[in-house]
Parts: structure tokens; sequence; C-alpha cells
């Protein structure tokens, strides 16, 4: 394809390294999509002829079917797809196949596959994080009233609800979409048509294989147009952050599983079994979940650091952008899956739950709340009060409810029996009806929310 000046082959270790198709050939279909934009709009600019122009465009429809069909032979001595997909087009067609690459360059051709294809796989991400949040919410309707301890730094904290704590993932995940979407946004522009790197002159109408291709509008520099990769760089920032929440809800169903909380119970669907120790039902899916965020952060390294110092505008170090990208997606899609699955498999122990979060006085904090509230004590010193009751109920090997009144009227005179309504965990959580916070009818009112927010999108 580019042997004119060339007499000797290349060594083996240069095809070696030059070679891409074998990962590549993942864009066919936006290749030839590109392709055929381009030609049509060569024939309505009169640069090529409009029966060259439907010979082109039939034969890479009989491309674009081989390769759907699996019959097509990508060949390695080709390099690449868009090499593969043109030489093939010159054995169905003949000599016009010649004309396609007018007015045209591998470098702006890459950039457009490249950016059309993530344009279709953030396409299938955002739905794809819309029905694991849905999956939460109604995991989160049916627990609203869980009551669970409420952790920071992993010590029980407060009371929360079950259902809380699911919603709290699904507003990192609307961010995380909203991420993909204006990533989307600022990619959905053409580079076809910058050529090599500085425009053509041929008469060429950027306009139209722009809209063809969907794009909202031509890249406004060819420069640009085939230098940059931060689109790419964006998705993986995205991707990035987003399989960082997937890992720590993964992280949390880990511990959520273990004996030491059993919070929630998987099915054999999500979970896998010892070789050696019968008993064991390991959080497998859970724990790769977990660990994918490992390639796909390692991508966004990748490419960060091949990007950076490149000169413009096209160096083939480009050439690895695609890798790290594909493997990203895929474990991403990979993780987003299994995160559904687990979140519609998972049921919650209510009991367990219960039982967990009335260990360790999490309602210390609402035996001070008490004390400012009835008695118009300083919270500081409500607090001191609360933190001594504290010690007296962990000598006593018992829980803050079970304190007798006369210990606690020992600490604090103004405390009474209505004291007790306050220091059930129920009641904690039921407290909490802030904008915001953890109460049962507060959930429900954000499941509601949440639900016809994401019901109410198109797509
Ligand atoms: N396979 C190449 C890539 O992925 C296509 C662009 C080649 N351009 C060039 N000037 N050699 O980047």
């Amino acid at each position: 394809m580019w042997g004119g000046r060339f007499q000797g082959g290349s060594s083996d270790i240069m095809s070696e390294i030059n070679v891409s198709i074998g990962f590549d050939k993942r864009l066919a279909t936006q290749d030839i999509k590109g392709s055929k934009a381009h030609v049509r709009m060569l024939a309505a600019q009169g640069v090529v002829s409009d029966a060259d122009a439907e010979a082109i465009c039939r034969g890479l429809e009989q491309i674009l079917a081989e390769i759907e069909a699996g019959t097509f032979e990508f060949q390695t001595d080709l390099e690449d797809i868009h090499m593969n997909v043109e030489s093939r087009l010159s054995e169905i067609i003949g000599q016009p196949a010649g004309r396609l690459h007018t007015a045209r360059s591998r470098n702006d051709q890459v950039a457009t596959d490249f950016r059309l294809w993530l344009r279709d796989e953030i396409d299938a991400v955002l739905p794809a994080i819309k029905d694991l949040q849905l999956a939460l919410i109604d995991q989160a309707e049916r627990a609203a009233d869980f009551v669970m301890p409420g952790f920071t730094h992993l010590q029980n904290a407060q009371p929360i609800t079950f259902g809380h704590h699911l919603m709290a993932y699904v507003e990192m995940f609307e961010r995380d979409r909203d991420r993909f979407r204006d990533c989307r946004r600022r990619l959905n522009e053409s580079p076809l048509g910058a050529a090599a790197l500085a425009g053509t002159p041929y008469p060429i109408n950027r306009e139209q294989t722009a809209k063809e291709l969907g794009f909202d509008r031509p890249a406004a520099n060819s420069m640009d147009a085939v230098a940059s990769r931060d689109f790419a760089l964006e998705f993986l920032g995205a991707a990035s952050i987003h399989a960082m929440h997937l890992s720590r809800l993964a992280d949390e169903i880990v511990l959520w599983m273990s004996a030491q909380f059993r919070f929630i119970k998987l099915s054999d669907a999500f979970t896998t079994g010892s070789s050696i120790m019968p008993q064991k039902r390991n959080p497998d899916a859970a724990e790769l979940v977990r660990a994918k965020i490992g390639r796909i952060a390692g991508a966004f390294q990748s490419l960060l650091i091949m990007m950076k110092g490149l000169p413009l505008t096209y160096s083939k170090d480009m050439q690895e952008d695609k890798e790290p990208v594909f493997q990203a997606v895929d474990a991403l899609m990979l993780s987003i899956a299994a995160m559904s699955g687990m979140a519609k498999d998972l049921v919650p122990q209510k009991e367990n739950m219960l039982a967990a979060a009335k260990l360790g006085f999490t309602t210390a904090t609402d035996l001070a709340d008490w004390l400012v509230q009835n008695h118009g004590k300083p919270f500081r010193e409500a607090h001191h009060i609360a933190g001594s009751l504290v010690s007296e109920a962990e000598a006593k090997g018992c829980g803050l409810e079970d304190l007798p009144l006369e210990t606690m009227r020992a600490v604090a005179p103004e405390i009474n029996e209505s004291i007790y309504k306050v220091l059930s965990v129920e009641a904690s959580a039921a407290a909490r009806k802030s904008y915001g916070g953890t109460a049962p009818e507060r959930v429900r009112q954000a499941v509601a929310t949440a639900r016809s927010r994401l019901l109410a999108e198109e797509a």
C-alpha cells in the first residue's frame, strides 16, 4: 500500500512490531462506515465519479458482510484494519478501489474510527450502569427499614438502613454516567478530512461526513484532529472512577458475606466453592470486580504516559492507544454486568444486620442529642456525658439501653425514663429525617425520585 519507494522487504521484527490488525480489527465496522461516508462525500463534491463511489460502497458492504460472517481473512502483512479493508476492496472491485483513499489519510481515518467505536461503547455502558442502578433501587426499596450499623473507620458509628447504604451507590453511579455522557459530548467531533495533518487541497465537505457519521461538527483544527487522544483518556478517566466505585461496592459485598458480618447471602449463581474446604462459599465475582480497577486505571496510565511529550501531530506511538482502551472497556462491561447480577441476587439478612447495629453503642450520639434537645445542654457537654455512659456500659458489658436509670442519673441527673425511646437503633435511624438522611421515609422518597428519574430517560 505504501511500497512505492521501497525495494527490500521489512525485517520480521519490523513487521511484528508494526502490525496492529490483531487488535484494530475491532474497528472494522466503524472503518467501513467512515469509508462509505467519505466516498459518498467525494462523489457529491465531484472528486470521484458516482459510478466509482457506488462500486466502492457496494464493495465495502460485501466486506462488512464477510467480516460479520467470519469469512474475511485478516492478513498481518497488510498491517492494520484500514489496509486490510482497502486491499480486499481492490480484490472485489478492482481499480476504482484506489480512489477511496483520495483526500484522506490513515491518520484522520483511525482517529475517526476510534471515536466512532468509543461512542458506541459509551452508548452500551450507559444503559448497563442504569440497569445496575435500577437493581440497587429495587433492593433499597425492600430494605428501606432494614437497620444496620453505618461505619466510619470501619467501626460501628450510627444506625443506618441498608436501603440508604445502597442508595449511596445509586448516587455515585449517576455521577459516573454523567461523566460518560460528558465525555461522549466532547468526543463527538469528526476528524475525517483532516487528512494526514494539514487538511487537503480537494474541495471536500467535512460537514457532510460529520453529519452522516452522527458527529456534531467537524473538528476545527486538522492537526488537533489527528494528534489528540484526550477523548480516549477522558473515557478511561470516567471508567477508572466508575471502576473505583464498583470496587468499593464489591469490597462491601465481600465483607457483608463474611461470617463476621453475615449481612447478605449470595446464591450459587455468583459464588464458588473451594476445592479443599467443603464448607466454603466464596464471593469470587465480587472479588474480581474489586480487582478490575487495576486494569482499567492501568489503561489510563498507559495511554497518558504514551501520549505525554509526543510532538504534533501523529506518531506511530499512537497505535498503542487502542489496546488499553479495548481492555478497559471489556473489563468495565464485565464488571458492571457482574455487579448487576450480584445486586439482583443478594438477599439482605435483616436480623443479622439489626443485631450488628446494636453493637458498639451506636446510639451514643442520640443520647447526647436528647440532652441537647430536651435540656438545652451544649452539645460538647452532652457529648461528654454520653461518653461517660458508654464507659459505664462497656464496664458492665451491656448496651446503653440496658443501663439502669439510676446509673444514668448519677452521671446526669436530668436524664429520665424517656431517654430509652431514643436509645433503640430503630428509633435512631427513624429520627434521621433530615434531607438526605437515613430515615426509612427518606429512603423511600429517594427510591421514588431516583427510579422515576431513571425511567423517564429515553434510552
Ligand atoms: N494502524 C495505525 C494506528 O493505529 C493507523 C495510522 C497509521 N498512520 C501512519 N501514518 N502510519 O495508529
